[in-house]
């Protein structure tokens, strides 16, 4: 029998639950530890510290907290000018929570999703058909195991790409903005994009305004960036900079 979790789509938690149950135990096997000397009772602090900070992050990105997840996905969405005509891709689509907010705004549309799906994160391809089953958009949505640092796809493939916190995580390129150019490379000529990503962080970005004049000069005709981290309804809690404090958007037309 189906229950009415089972019936919910499923986009995971931008926090993986090892940051919640691996410094919550040690923090315990710590405090047991600390009768012997107070550096346990110290460690048992810290990581009792770890453990809540994720605990509390892992509940405010959830429906349960605010769904402060999907208010940020919903950033991208709010920048595109798309007439939704044509084929789109999601790169880094963890659970399709992107790719199927994008085929229900553009029902005209087909919405294809890649993903690494690596073990350092809780997400399927399984989970993402499911999903799309769940939305009722499986005929206008595909989804495919790929790396973002080579793509397979053709130059100029796709009327629209986008991207949701992903181009960071790709562990096999050095420089992040290659990624960048790799998912502008199939964007076809006329063709929209809106990447968010840690794009304020300079030590991999360098500055927003030179890579905007370096995305231009990629030949890519309109890049407009834009801080999200500034947004009101994004909890302190979260702007740490290595959380969500750092996240900008790229977009424009190429
Ligand atoms: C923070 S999650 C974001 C997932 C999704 N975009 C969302 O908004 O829910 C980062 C995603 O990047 C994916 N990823 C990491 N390296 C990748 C790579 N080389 N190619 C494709 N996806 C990758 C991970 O599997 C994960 O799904």
């Amino acid at each position: 029998m189906q229950t009415t979790a089972s019936l919910k789509p499923n986009y995971g938690n931008w926090v993986s639950k090892k940051f919640i149950v691996v410094p919550g135990p040690l923090c315990l096997v710590f405090l047991g530890l600390a009768f012997l000397s107070p550096y346990w009772a110290i460690l048992a602090g810290l990581f009792g510290l770890i453990c809540v900070y994720f605990l509390l992050s892992y509940y405010r990105f959830s429906p349960a907290g605010g769904d402060v997840q999907a208010k940020i996905v919903g950033l991208i969405l709010e920048r595109l000018e798309w007439d939704g005509m044509g084929q789109a891709l999601d790169i880094g689509c963890g659970n399709g929570a992107l790719t199927l907010r994008l085929a229900k705004k553009y029902p005209a549309a087909r919405v294809t999703g890649i993903d690494f799906w690596g073990k350092n994160w809780d997400y399927s391809q399984q989970v993402c058909e499911r999903n799309a089953s769940l939305a009722g958009v499986v005929g206008r949505t595909v989804f495919k195991k790929a790396s973002a640092s080579a793509l397979p796809f053709a130059d100029g493939s796709f009327d629209l790409a986008v991207s949701n916190l992903t181009f960071h995580e790709v562990s096999d390129t050095a420089d992040k903005r290659e990624v960048l150019r790799e998912a502008l490379r199939v964007v076809r000529p006329g063709g929209k994009f809106a990447f968010q990503d840690l794009f304020l962080v300079e030590a991999i970005y360098g500055k927003p305004d030179e890579l905007v004049s370096l995305v231009k000069s990629w030949g890519i005709c309109e890049v407009e960036f834009v801080r999200t981290c500034d947004e009101a309804f994004i909890p302190a809690l979260l702007k740490l900079p290595f959380m969500v404090g750092r996240i900008g958007i790229l977009y424009g037309e190429k």
